[in-house]
């Protein structure tokens, strides 16, 4: 039985207004009491100081979905560690698949963002993925396993705490389509294995490999039962307040029976 501590975050992306997401916030603070997962959300970045107010108190953490990697300067446009660190963030996304394919950032760029959240002593979540045609080329392995390299060159064992890992595979994400149980675990499992072979089998063990790709109340259960299975980054079910708080319970109790329920209730 795995000792990591499951970890969910919603990442609210391009949604919300300052009025919805204080709500939302809310939301998730006062359902999340007494969770076993550690909860984060990931506001937009207009939103980080006001939603980080609401969430004061409790155990959500404030997560910024992006950053740039130098300390000030003219990077018109950019938000750097201390500016979120200011405002209370604790977690980091870096490489999110819409980061890498809709705004083009090169595995050199996330490289420097992670080194610069962890730097700046924040959590970063790395994210890994293939698109369609990757996977269908069957290069899901290499193309996963090659971000995970860049992602990480540079980055000491001593900081391998602060960093979690996010499997988002492309082709799932805002699809509905999502990664079978089996597809998730074999992902994370060959994770977990370059873990070990990049630093040895103490980080592999310890560090936390979330699944993210229309995760829903609906599949949560059962793709939570796989042992590499760490939690989950969830993107359009965390902007429903019942859904992302019922996938928090999800995560950390893997039992594929909790997964029919809401389906027996419908029959
Ligand atoms: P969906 O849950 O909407 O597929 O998004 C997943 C995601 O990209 C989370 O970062």
């Amino acid at each position: 039985m795995s000792t990591r501590t499951p970890i969910v975050g919603g990442n609210w992306k391009m949604n919300t207004t300052a009025e919805t997401g204080v709500a939302l916030a809310r939301a998730v603070a006062a359902g999340s009491g007494g969770v076993a997962c550690e909860v984060v959300v990931y506001p937009p970045f207009p939103y980080l100081a006001t939603v980080g107010g609401t969430l004061a108190g409790s155990d959500v953490q404030l997560g910024a979905q992006d950053l740039y990697h130098e300390p000030n300067g003219a990077f018109t446009g950019e938000v750097s560690v201390e500016m979120l660190r200011d405002v209370g963030v604790t977690v980091v996304l870096a490489g999110h698949s819409e980061r890498r394919h809709v705004i083009g950032e090169t595995d050199d760029l996330v490289n420097r963002k992670v080194r610069a959240a962890l730097a700046g002593d924040l959590m970063v979540t790395l994210c890994l993925g293939e698109t369609l045609e990757q996977r269908e080329a069957g290069r899901t392995t290499d193309v996963v396993l090659g971000q995970l390299r860049h992602g990480l060159a540079g980055v000491a064992e001593a900081a391998m705490g602060r960093v979690v890992l996010a499997y988002e595979p492309v082709w799932a994400i805002g699809t509905g389509v999502t990664a079978t149980p089996d597809d998730a675990e074999t992902a994370h499992r060959a994770i977990r294995g370059a873990l070990a072979d990049l630093y040895n089998p103490q980080v592999a063990a310890a560090t936390r490999i979330q699944y993210g790709g229309s995760v829903k109340p609906g599949n949560a259960a059962a793709l939570a039962a796989g042992p590499n299975v760490d939690g989950f980054l969830v993107g359009g079910a965390s902007l429903v307040p019942d859904d992302f708080l019922a996938i928090t319970r999800m995560a950390t109790a893997p039992d594929p029976a909790a997964d029919r329920q809401p389906e027996a209730r419908n029959a």
